[in-house]
């Protein structure tokens, strides 16, 4: 991480000092840079590194800190969460601030939050975990605060409804959120133990007093001198850049006067900085006003149901504000339009942003930039004011005119927002009363509980009346926002319509259709139909309660209020004893330290002196030569690095494979966009990302051919990559054959699927410091550090003994540290290598998001016959892969995609597949690469079959299972014996475990009991074929008798150090001398190093773990054949021999205590095949298109797991970002393919509220299988492959409400086969339900009322 300008000496003319304590521990600044972050100074600045970036927009909580504040004039403290990433240093004067560090640590002893992280197996890559932690203390300690009943001894007054949403605005890549949340409910008041997942702290007794202890008094979170310090820092100064605190609307005035009358000054008022998140800043300010020291713009004021809300209030505070208003009588009738509100602002971001964020800045963005404002909507319908201040005038607009005045320049403020007096209303209509005011917001968004933008929010108010046969509209507002205009609006058209209307199905008919006219998104908006629909439906869900209070549509604003985002769940483990402690639930290796932020990662490493920062500058067009790059300033930037500093005889080279290399930069011509052509250098980080964000590069596209952007443009220029012939996959029987056998055929149907980004939480990363005799010493997170050492020694032409390439930890890889994590390393050792100076970069996540290329999509069409019971007899693929512009490793996909295609036996086999060279950046591999498209294409095929019968789908997967026959047909060797093929045993028994036949029946009842939400449940069984690679491993025993393993693997979070250290303790232990059984603890796993095991290889394919195990095992065979002997004669000596005697022997007997190993798979066995299935139940809201995962019940088998606690892991996180694939994550282009899905605001990974409810896992022991590790199978992508289940269950519930509306076009359920894209997300899915479905229902209903 970057240094930051600050100094704590040489205060200059002016300045005060800016006093805040970091963990108890008092700063004292005199001058600071006041765009200076929180987070940069934290993390260059302290040796408090827990504080992670993993996004720099708000949108992940991997960086949130605890901020206290202490009121002087309440005597009352103040704790919550802040996201250092977007918190102004300035900021926080007189504040005190906690990490997880604060709370506990290896020196000082772990918090209780970080031993049960640990024990509840809920930190896999770590990276995440520091900010989980933060998250949920500060939930802790808010409920302390509460005056709920005293908690048990070692519970706390948390619910567990909040403990929970907690965490809901942190992202984790890799648990897939089940276990985290059982942390948090851990600690929950009303939790039921025994509803705790698997832990490592009971086996049975599910019991309080088993868990670490939490002790509510152990932190101090405001140190008492803080109390004591002045709070007020009038003005800060920075070179040409000043920070002022005006205390006075009167001050803050003649300020802003005085400042327009300089030149040239920049000014930036400074509310809570989270705008930043959103509009990334691109410039310095010279003048940084903060309003948040005005009392007159921090207060709330309420009189009756009037409220005045200050522009400085947060919108946590007003949701506070609002509920306390509503607290003393909740059903009173006139507090119910603001409990609404409330509940409506809950929804916005998340929490570590509500705690900071501003109303008016929220209103002042959607004024001056067009923010799809939430709070602009809501406020719109209640008819709101706002009083603003220009230079020293005052002036009070409605809203609407606000909103409509040209933008606001930075002279500006907005003071207050109004709320006038709302009449009484009550929630729904009741004929007993004659006039009523109803009230309701509404918001769609790809995630319910919000850090998520909406496609379209909506807030109604109308006041309505009886009259003898039926209600009249007197009065209404309609307020729609965030659909793609320039701010909230109201549907005026719509309101005339309506005013003074008695209310019937025509009337809303016909105010649905006009309401699509006035809510229709402008130009490049997405989805627009979407969007326009989702305003037929809101309108629809408002009024029709009203002509028929008994209809049940009233569907979309009821998430907030469900207890618990996830019930309690079942994880079956088999644990097997025989190899103690492999087999054992071991907690993760470092997992307690990644808790409390003491793992290191690679942008943790201290910088070394004179250290430089780097930051890429990509190509933005497809197919260009490169005139220039010009910078917008030079002023702060050391170098732009190019291919042409590489050195003579070096290779542009940034990635290497067995299939070819991809260059490091690009030459004169770019081959896509998104491909690397510079890298700016500069002494910190900041500099460098905003010299390379606002770089301009000059292209030049004459006589270019056109760039090759599709498949089919590849197709048709014959532009492909060559599939070696041992990766071209073999077809099965004759196809002519098969077709001929059959009764029925489809031909040339057609799937798309598309790319995914990996999201790993730590972005590219890496440090370069050149050392002595032309070597160089790289950091690199990176699954596979001897490449990244070949490729720097042949880009800067030096021996590869000259590059020591290390990694200790990767904070998620997924397949994206691969190639894509070359190029990182190789362009920081090039700049180190030509400025002589150490350099590092840490990629900020747009670039990451633009250069990571991702998973392969594909273009696949199919033709199959089959008979009319549901036998596929012959199936038919021609798939043209986007390789995009480099091989990497796309060659190897075909192999992949086959081989788990063939799950089923679909009699003849054949394909044709391309691997199409296009002008994309160069996709990798992801997780189950090819795999899960594979498998997935399986599952279409089938429900293809089963629409086309009108068979269920079930009985046709059943019809086409393999029979230990045709697996061996199809798979060859991989097959195993006929007792490991146990995917039948696991169909069955998930079929009882998961009571699937009477669940099957319940969703078939609530389909026919619900008009706008429709279940589907589904039951998919997947097959992987893995491989294991050669791996290297050393064992080393020290004087001490403790143990130093080094292997090939890296540690990415998968718990592969945790299951080395494990074998390595099984397989000494077989020396069987006192105090082997304590062996595990001795054991330390060591950071990779490229010079000191070399041939490590990659890690990847789901293997590295086991292969690294079995290295290990090798290695401790033979040291303990060397100790056997000796151990023999000492115990005849001494009767007894301990393990430290036994080595103390040794050493004085100069046996060699180090054995190192290169594990070479047998040809015969190295591949096998994984098996799993999973049944998924989901909801549709045919209103809406959003999809609500039920429940997932699941059974993986793990053969002798090694680890079950960690392979559990694999499998839940696994099938989690699976669930991405299929349902969330859009990874989108533009028609440049340039990524514009490049920001956590508009790529959506699964968070705790997009999850399954409940997620039952089945590890299965299946036994012995003699060519394996120790009898264990692979756990790390097969799972990934299931949750095509939940994206059939999707499509099943589609299929019930296509059906329906069919019917209420008077045609019968046509039961015709649709198409559901991946991923299905909401637009998606509504679509298929039907865009218009709220019309034709409403004219079924006026034709069969007529
Ligand atoms: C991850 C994330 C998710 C979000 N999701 C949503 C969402 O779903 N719905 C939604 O509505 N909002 C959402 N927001 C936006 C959030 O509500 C706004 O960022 C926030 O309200 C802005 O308040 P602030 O105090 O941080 O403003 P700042 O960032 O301090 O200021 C924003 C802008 O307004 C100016 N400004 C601030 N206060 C005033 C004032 N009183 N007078 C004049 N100018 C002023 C500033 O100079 C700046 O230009 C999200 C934000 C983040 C970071
Ligand atoms: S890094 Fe701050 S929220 Fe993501
Ligand atoms: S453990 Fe959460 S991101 Fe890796």
């Amino acid at each position: 991480m970057e240094d930051t300008q600050l100094t704590s000496t040489q205060p200059l003319k002016h300045s005060q000092t800016l006093v805040f304590a970091v963990n108890g521990e008092r700063v004292e600044l005199t001058s600071v840079d006041p765009s200076t972050t929180l987070l940069q100074f934290l993390r260059s600045h302290t040796r408090f590194k827990s504080v992670k970036l993993g996004c720099g927009e708000g949108g992940c909580g991997a960086c949130n800190v605890l901020l206290s504040k202490f009121d002087t004039k309440l005597k009352q403290l103040e704790d919550y969460t802040v996201s250092s990433c977007l918190t102004l240093l300035c900021s926080i004067n007189g504040c005190s601030i906690t990490t997880t560090e604060g709370l506990g640590n290896i020196k000082d002893g772990f918090h209780s939050i970080h031993q049960r992280f640990a024990g509840f197996h809920a930190s896999q890559c770590g990276f995440c975990t520091p900010g989980m932690c933060v998250s949920l203390f500060s939930a802790l300690v808010n409920s302390e605060k509460t005056c709920r009943p005293e908690p048990a001894f070692g519970s706390s007054k948390l619910t567990a409804s909040e403990a929970e949403k907690s965490i809901s605005g942190n992202l984790c890549r890799c648990t897939g959120y089940r276990p985290i949340a059982d942390v948090c409910k851990s600690f929950a008041a009303d939790v039921d133990m025994e509803d705790l997942g698997l832990n490592s702290f009971w086996k049975k007794d599910a019991k309080l007093n088993k868990l670490p202890l939490y002790d509510s008094k152990q932190i101090t979170t405001y140190p008492e001198f803080l109390k004591k310090e002045s709070k007020s820092t009038a003005v800060l100064n920075y070179q040409d850049k000043t920070w002022y605190s005006p205390v006075s609307v009167e001050e803050l005035g003649s300020l802003l006067e005085s400042i327009s009358a300089e030149n040239g000054m920049t000014v930036k008022l400074v509310a809570g900085n989270t705008g930043t998140g959103y509009y990334q800043e691109t410039e310095y300010y010279n003048k940084y006003i903060d309003l948040r020291c005005i009392p007159e713009l921090s207060e709330i004021k309420k009189a009756g149901s009037r409220i005045e809300i200050g522009a400085t209030v947060s919108i946590s505070k007003l949701i506070f504000a609002l509920k306390e208003h509503t607290k003393d009588d909740p059903t009173k009738e006139d507090d119910v339009v603001l409990k609404k509100i409330a509940s409506h602002l809950e929804k916005i971001a998340s929490e570590s942003i509500r705690n900071v964020a501003s109303v008016g800045g929220n209103l002042v963005m959607a004024q001056r930039k067009n923010f799809p404002s939430d709070i602009a909507t809501v406020l719109l319908a209640v008819n709101s004011r706002v009083t603003i201040l220009t230079g020293v005038k005052k002036e009070t607009l409605t809203l609407e005119e606000f909103l409509e005045k040209p933008a606001l320049d930075s002279r500006n403020v907005l003071l207050s927002v109004f709320i006038p007096c709302l009449r009484p209303t009550k929630n729904g209509y009741s004929k007993n009363v004659k006039s009523k005011l109803l009230f309701e917001t509404y918001r769609a968004s790809p995630r319910p509980l919000g850090n998520a933008l909406a496609y379209l929010n909506a807030a109604f108010s109308a006041e309505v009346c009886n009259v003898n046969d039926g209600v009249v509209i007197n009065r209404i507002q309609l307020a729609f926002g965030s659909f793609g205009v320039k701010h909230a609006i109201r549907a005026s058209t719509v309101e005339k319509y309506l005013v003074g209307k008695k209310l019937s199905v025509d009337l809303i008919s016909e105010a649905v259709k006009l309401i699509r006219v006035a809510i229709s998104p402008e130009n490049g908006t997405s989805d627009p139909a979407y969007r326009s629909s989702l305003a037929a439906s809101f309108l629809f869900d408002f009024l029709m309660p009203i002509v028929d209070p008994e209809i049940s549509s009233r569907l979309t604003i009821d998430d907030c209020e469900r207890t618990t985002l996830l019930s309690p769940a079942k994880q079956v483990i088999e644990s097997s004893h025989e190899h103690y402690p492999v087999g054992e639930p071991v907690i993760k290796s470092g997992a307690t330290i990644q808790a409390s932020g003491e793992a290191v990662f690679v942008d943790d490493i201290p910088s070394p002196l004179n250290c430089l920062h780097g930051a890429f500058i990509y190509s933005t067009k497809p197919l260009a030569r490169v005139k220039s790059i010009k910078l917008k300033s030079e002023k702060d930037v050391n170098a732009v690095v190019t291919f042409q500093d590489i050195p003579k005889g070096g290779a542009n080279i940034g990635a290497i494979n067995h299939f070819g290399t991809d260059p490091l930069f690009s030459n004169e011509l770019t081959q896509c966009a998104g491909q690397r052509i510079a890298f700016a250098v500069a002494e910190t980080q900041k500099n460098a990302d905003m010299a390379a964000g606002t770089a301009t590069v000059d292209y030049d596209i004459e006589d270019l051919e056109p760039p090759i952007l599709t498949v089919e443009q590849a197709v048709e220029k014959s532009s492909f990559f060559e599939v070696p012939l041992v990766l071209t996959p073999s077809q099965v029987g004759d196809f002519s054959k098969g077709m001929a056998e059959s009764d029925y055929q489809i031909h040339s149907a057609e799937i798309k699927l598309p790319s995914q980004y990996y999201f790993y939480m730590e972005s590219q990363t890496a440090l370069a410091v050149p050392d002595e005799d032309n070597c160089m010493v790289v950091y690199s997170s990176s699954q596979v550090p001897e490449l990244v050492q070949r490729v720097i020694s042949r880009c800067l032409n030096i021996p590869e003994h000259n590059v020591r390439v290390i990694t200790r930890r990767v904070g998620g890889g997924f397949g994206g540290k691969g190639s894509k994590a070359m190029p990182v390393a190789a362009a920081c050792a090039l700049a180190a290598y030509k400025l002589r100076r150490p350099v590092r970069t840490y990629v900020n996540r747009k670039t990451d998001m633009i250069l990571a290329g991702g998973r392969h999509p594909m273009k696949i069409n199919y033709t199959i016959g089959f008979k009319s019971n549901g036998k596929i007899t012959a199936l038919h693929l021609d798939v043209l892969i986007n390789a995009g512009m480099s091989p990497d490793v796309s060659p190897v996909i075909p192999w992949k995609l086959v081989g788990s295609l063939k799950k089923y036996n679909f009699g003849a086999l054949s394909f044709d597949i391309k691997v199409c060279k296009t002008n994309h950046s160069s996709k990798s591999a992801m997780r189950a690469p090819g795999e899960v498209q594979g498998s997935y294409i399986a599952e279409a095929v089938i429900e293809h079959v089963a629409t086309h019968l009108s068979l269920d789908v079930g009985l046709v997967r059943e019809m086409n299972f393999h029979s230990y026959d045709s697996l061996k047909l199809y798979y060859g060797n991989s097959a195993g014996d006929p007792l490991e093929y146990t995917l039948p045993t696991i169909w069955d028994k998930l079929m009882k475990s998961s009571n699937f036949d009477s669940r099957v029946e319940m969703v078939n009842k609530f389909n026919k009991n619900n008009i706008w939400r429709k279940k589907g449940i589904s039951r998919v069984p997947i097959l992987q074929n893995v491989s294991l690679r050669p791996t290297p491993g050393r064992v080393s025993i020290l004087q001490d008798g403790s143990v130093v393993v080094e292997v090939g693997g890296i540690e990415l979070g998968q718990g592969l150090w945790t299951k080395v250290k494990q074998m390595t303790a099984y397989c000494l232990s077989a020396v069987k001398c006192d105090g082997t059984h304590g062996l595990l603890e001795k054991v330390r796993v060591i950071q990779a190093d490229a010079l000191s095991m070399v041939q490590g290889g990659l890690t990847a394919g789901s293997t590295t773990s086991e292969a690294s195990c079995e290295a290990i095992r090798l290695c401790c065979n033979v040291l303990v054949e060397r100790l056997v002997s000796l151990k023999e004669k000492v115990k005849e000596q001494m009767g007894s021999v301990s393990w430290e005697l036994l080595i103390m022997q040794a050493n004085m007997k100069s046996v060699n205590l180090s054995a190192s190993s290169y594990f070479v798979p047998e040809f015969t066995s190295r591949s096998y095949i994984n098996y799993g299935a999973a049944v998924s139940e989901v909801e549709v809201n045919l209103l809406t298109g959003e999809t609500k995962m039920l429940q997932t019940d699941i059974i993986y088998d793990c053969g002798q797991s090694l680890n079950p606690a960690v392979d559990l892991g694999q499998v839940e996180g696994a099938f989690v970002q699976g669930i991405g694939f299929f349902m969330l994550e859009e990874y989108l282009t533009n028609s440049d393919g340039l990524v514009v899905a490049d920001s956590t605001w508009t790529y959506k990974i699964p968070t705790i509220d997009t999850i399954p409810k409940q997620l039952n896992v089945h590890i299965l022991n299946s036994g012995h299988h003699k060519d394996r590790v120790l009898s264990s199978k692979a756990s790390g992508e097969p799972p990934l492959l299931l949750a095509a289940s939940v994206h059939c269950a999707t499509r099943a519930a589609i299929k019930e409400a296509r059906n329906q509306l069919d019917s209420w076009k008077g045609l019968n359920g046509s039961d015709t086969f649709f198409e559901l894209d991946v991923p299905a997300t909401m637009p998606v899915v509504k679509t298929l339900c039907g865009l218009d479905n709220v019309e034709v229902y409403l004219q079924s209903l006026f034709m069969s009322r007529s």
